[in-house]
């Protein structure tokens, strides 16, 4: 085989940091942009702008060193592809949403073309020896479509959100041929052994399949090695981002507003998936069960709207207003309000001194891959005086982060009842959690991440060195 020249990376959403420490960033765009300089290879997705007829045409940039290669869509497929099947159908049935899933054939046909055009767009680029490494739920046929253009490389495929329980799958029609896409792939990453362990419930229970010697899974007569690698942070980096003047500025900014009071922070995108109104719910029931902590505390909740064009995203902006301002009116005095709620985004270096400012980090969705918050959360905490990580059981980070106090967000009783222990809990506590928290995280970097998946990738196919 010839030697592995390039690595091509493939995502809906192309996001290369402008700079290379660029604390703008998200950590995987970091650490994704560091392979393709590594290996010099490129990334491929869409171009996140859409065209009423589409063309194929290709536009080639170079992004801090980083070679991109994007294609815009037609309106169709922004709208069966992106706001349907990925966003409408496999976006809400991951997250165990079927209340909210949309099973439209339409849907399935456009992201089925997508697919196939990102293929045919991107197979002519592919050289021997490249390795393709495909992201998320967007682009589970890719590797399909790119086998039957005949690309014979190694393709690696890692979801990024949860891979639902068979009982969920099997509601959705055509729910054979997805999971079949997934064996046109060398490896098929998952976040936690939670979502592997649903995977292969589906493969040997509905599919009939088997486990091979090697342990690879076997069916629809081929094997895939499907492996959790749970993504990390950008620990270094963060770390620094977290010092920096602009991560102070937001701090002072912060402790400066919250005088005299403990704040509690949770940030997110404005998703159903993120447990928004239970939590809100819990807070309202700590302010009811501790009259004495009322006026001395604030509850900072920043969630930058997102898939607007989603109906279940409007509703649950609408909801999220009227609970919000319900609960300030029937709290807030004169001169305080219970909850501060932003629809704006902020940097990741912001958001460092925000984290440092506040005694509690909430992060309790109702279900997620692994959630970056929460190890962003502590790995800017002051050592000296570290806050308190509030973390859901069914976020992916809750298999790692077992010295943050965990929580059941479906419950409100659990979620005032964690606030209260948060809030009271003494400094040398505080520091043994946070200790221990931060050693995992040190450990379980973003670049060791992608590092043990590219090397997994090429041991899928060469077997291993
Ligand atoms: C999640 C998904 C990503 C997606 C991101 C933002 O983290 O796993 O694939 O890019 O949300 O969502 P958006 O729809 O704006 O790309």
């Amino acid at each position: 085989m010839a030697a592995i020249s390039r690595l091509i990376v493939v995502s809906n959403r192309v996001s290369p940091p402008e700079h290379r420490k660029s604390g703008a960033a998200g950590g995987l765009a970091v650490a994704v942009a560091a392979a393709l300089r590594q290996y010099s290879g490129f990334w491929f997705g869409w171009s996140g702008q859409t065209i009423e007829t589409f063309t194929g045409e290709l536009h080639t940039r170079r992004v801090n060193d980083v070679e991109v290669v994007t294609l815009d869509l037609e309106d169709a497929d922004y709208q069966e592809y992106y706001n349907g099947y990925a966003n409408g159908t496999l976006w809400p049935l991951f997250h165990y949403r079927i209340d909210l899933t949309a099973y439209e054939r339409s849907f399935g046909e456009g992201y089925e073309r997508v697919n196939r055009r990102f293929a045919a767009a991107l197979a002519p680029l592919v050289q021997p020896g490249d390795l393709i490494w495909v992201h998320d739920y967007h682009l589970i046929p890719l590797g399909r479509a790119l086998r039957e253009l005949g690309v014979t490389n190694p393709i690696g495929f890692f979801l990024h959100i949860p891979w639902p329980a068979p009982q969920l799958l099997t509601t959705l029609p055509r729910h054979r041929q997805l999971v079949e896409a997934l064996f046109s792939y060398d490896l098929l990453g998952l976040q936690t052994d939670e979502w592997l362990s649903a995977f292969e419930a589906y493969v040997l229970g509905e599919a009939g399949g088997s486990r091979e010697a090697d342990g690879r899974l076997r069916a629809f007569g081929r094997s895939v090695r499907a492996q959790a690698f749970p993504i990390g942070l950008d620990f270094g980096d963060f770390q620094k981002f977290a010092r920096s003047r602009t991560a102070d500025r937001a701090y002072d900014r912060m402790a400066a507003h919250s005088a005299f009071r403990a704040m509690i922070i949770g940030v997110e995108r404005l998703d159903y998936s993120k447990g928004l109104e239970e939590r809100l719910a819990g807070f309202e029931k700590f302010l009811e069960d501790n009259p004495d902590m009322v006026r001395k505390v604030l509850y900072l909740q920043i969630a930058p709207t997102s898939r607007e064009e989603v109906e279940a995203y409007q509703d649950l902006r609408a909801r999220i207003w009227a609970l919000a301002g319900r609960i300030n009116a029937a709290w807030a005095d004169m001169d305080w309000a219970p909850i501060q709620y932003v629809n704006r985004t902020y940097s990741r270096v912001e958001l460092a001194g925000v984290y440092r400012a506040a005694r509690v980090g909430l992060v309790t969705p109702l279900r997620d891959g692994m959630n970056l918050v929460a190890k962003e959360y502590v790995a800017a905490q002051d050592p000296s005086d570290p806050g308190v990580l509030v973390l859901s059981r069914f976020a992916g980070a809750a298999r790692q982060m077992h010295e943050a106090l965990i929580v059941n967000p479906f419950s409100r009783e659990e979620l005032a009842d964690a606030l209260k222990r948060a809030l009271a809990m003494e400094r040398a506590e505080r520091t043994r959690r946070w200790e221990a928290l931060m050693d995992g995280l040190s450990r379980t970097d973003v670049h060791a991440w992608r590092d043990d998946f590219v090397a997994a990738l090429k041991a899928a196919r060469d077997g291993p060195a």
